[in-house]
């Protein structure tokens, strides 16, 4: 259970409350710091939307607090991130009322209770919860669960309009934003979209729940973002705690909302150290179908192994809750038999952490972007929306770990580019000599004195003066 405890009236210990943003991306983080602060010694009590609802029973030490309204994806769009971005802002509008109401009774049921509660650690898209747990008198914590380079961006989002770069122009997508090295306007969450104004407001939200805070939590670290740290910690004028990688930091339980299937490890063991290719999408990219068949057949002419994770909804116009994967291309199964698996949803840790993976072909989440860089392992790098174009760009143009497959999305382009990143000379090479470095700067910042274990104590620290 917990490592010693810190205590509060009648020798009871201290309270950290959650609430997660509830996508896969958001709640793998939030578990993870949950774990993270239990094993420091604080009691958790998670607060939870219907939707996307996680698992209590691997958390049996975890107090659990349904807001049960109606939250459901809005209809009407194929655009991923235009629903996301809608339903963020309907999640923060239906909770409300709610959650004050759970959480003010979690206050009164006695003055103990009330005193243990640390804050509550809220997810940097929840800003109206967080006004809320405020408005009760209880402190408040942001978890941003992307990069610090992200963020920088995000507060910078009002000048960046000003100075005429968003909404961008077609004409401008590879034009340098010379305020924010090294992103183009292309890297940047809206571009040319028609909903720039609901991307705004989202972004403005993100900075002012931040801003408003009593400390910033991000699960990014020193050694990859020094500068970005830096500048946050300059303009931001809140406790900025770096405490990444979590996901290797925390003792937590999988928060995986998927079925995690691991019947093919065995599988990985049987292949050459670094000669598979992982291909896996993250939880809410989609593509069309035309080019889910460039996908499977880049894969299969790349004559290598290959572990594919093939989610159900990734086909744009099928559903995430279908039970069946989108469908292969004929002929697909006889020209890669024994030569690849595909799943439907991985351990995609263990994967990556696996010695027979070579090279990560990924839409650049931030989690997996970290998963990746944790293992080691190169990056081919497809973006889709929100922060990871901007991702990518750290990927190739300043970790140099990895490449971005852009343009239209063609078999022989995939060829091309799993040849150059898995074949014995440059630039795969190099883009393997860097992932290793990058790979022990970042455990140098997880050992016992390096950055991030430090700002965990810091961060312990400064729980216990709230
Ligand atoms: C979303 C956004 O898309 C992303 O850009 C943002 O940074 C976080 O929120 P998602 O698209 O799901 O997240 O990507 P990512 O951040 O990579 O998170 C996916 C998580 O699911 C990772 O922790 C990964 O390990 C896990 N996963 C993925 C699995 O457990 N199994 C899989 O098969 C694939």
């Amino acid at each position: 259970d917990s490592i010693g405890g810190h205590t509060a009236t009648g020798g009871r210990r201290r309270r950290v409350l959650f609430f997660p943003l509830p996508y896969q991306g958001h709640i793998n983080p939030m578990f993870q710091l949950a774990g993270l602060l239990h094993a420091r010694g604080f009691a958790v009590t998670v607060f939870h939307t219907h939707f996307n609802a996680p698992d209590k029973s691997r958390h049996p030490a975890y107090d659990f607090v349904p807001v049960p309204v109606s939250d459901c994806l809005p209809e009407g769009s194929s655009d991923v991130f235009q629903v996301t971005v809608e339903h963020i802002l309907a999640v923060n509008r239906a909770c409300e009322a709610l959650f004050r109401e759970r959480l003010a009774a979690l206050l009164s049921e006695d003055q103990a209770a009330r005193d243990d509660v640390a804050c509550l650690v809220a997810d940097a898209h929840l800003l109206t919860l967080l006004d809320v747990a405020r408005g009760l008198g209880v402190p408040t914590l942001v978890l941003r669960t992307g990069s610090s380079a992200c963020l920088r961006m995000f507060a910078a989002f009002p000048m960046l309009c000003d100075k005429g770069y968003q909404p961008a122009q077609e004409s401008q997508l590879e034009a340098p934003v010379r305020e924010l090295p090294p992103y183009r306007i292309r890297d940047f969450p809206s571009t040319t979209s028609a909903y720039h104004g609901v991307i705004s407001e989202v972004i403005s939200h993100i900075v002012t729940a931040v801003t408003t805070s009593s400390g910033l939590i991000l699960n990014t670290m020193d050694a990859l973002e020094s500068g970005e740290l830096a500048s946050l910690r300059r303009d931001l004028g809140v406790p900025v705690f770096d405490i990444g990688p979590l996901h290797k930091l925390s003792p937590a339980a999988s928060s995986s909302l998927l079925l995690q299937d691991r019947g093919y490890l065995e599988w990985l063991d049987a292949q050459a150290p670094a000669s598979v290719l992982y291909v896996s999408f993250g939880s809410l990219a989609s593509m069309s179908a035309a080019e889910l068949v460039e996908t499977a057949w880049g894969i299969a002419n790349s004559g290598h192994p290959f572990l594919w994770v093939l989610r159900p909804g990734l086909v744009r116009g099928t559903s995430p809750s279908e039970a069946e994967a989108p469908p292969l291309p004929d002929g697909f199964d006889d020209a890669t038999r024994w030569r690849g698996v595909v799943v439907s949803w991985a351990p995609q840790e263990e994967v990556l952490a696996h010695p027979a993976v070579g090279m990560f072909w990924t839409h650049c989440g931030w989690n997996s972007t970290l998963e990746s860089v944790c293992a080691g392992v190169p990056i081919m790098a497809r973006p889709c929306f929100g922060d990871q174009m901007g991702n990518a760009r750290y990927v190739e143009h300043v970790w140099r770990t990895g490449l971005t497959l852009d343009g239209e999305l063609v078999r022989g382009k995939v060829e091309v580019a799993v040849a150059a990143l898995m074949g014995p000379g440059e630039p795969g090479a190099g883009l393997r000599r860097r992932a290793q470095e990058l790979r022990s700067s970042v455990a140098e910042c997880m050992a016992k004195d390096g950055s991030s274990c430090t700002n965990v104590d810091k961060l312990v620290d400064h729980l216990l003066t709230l």
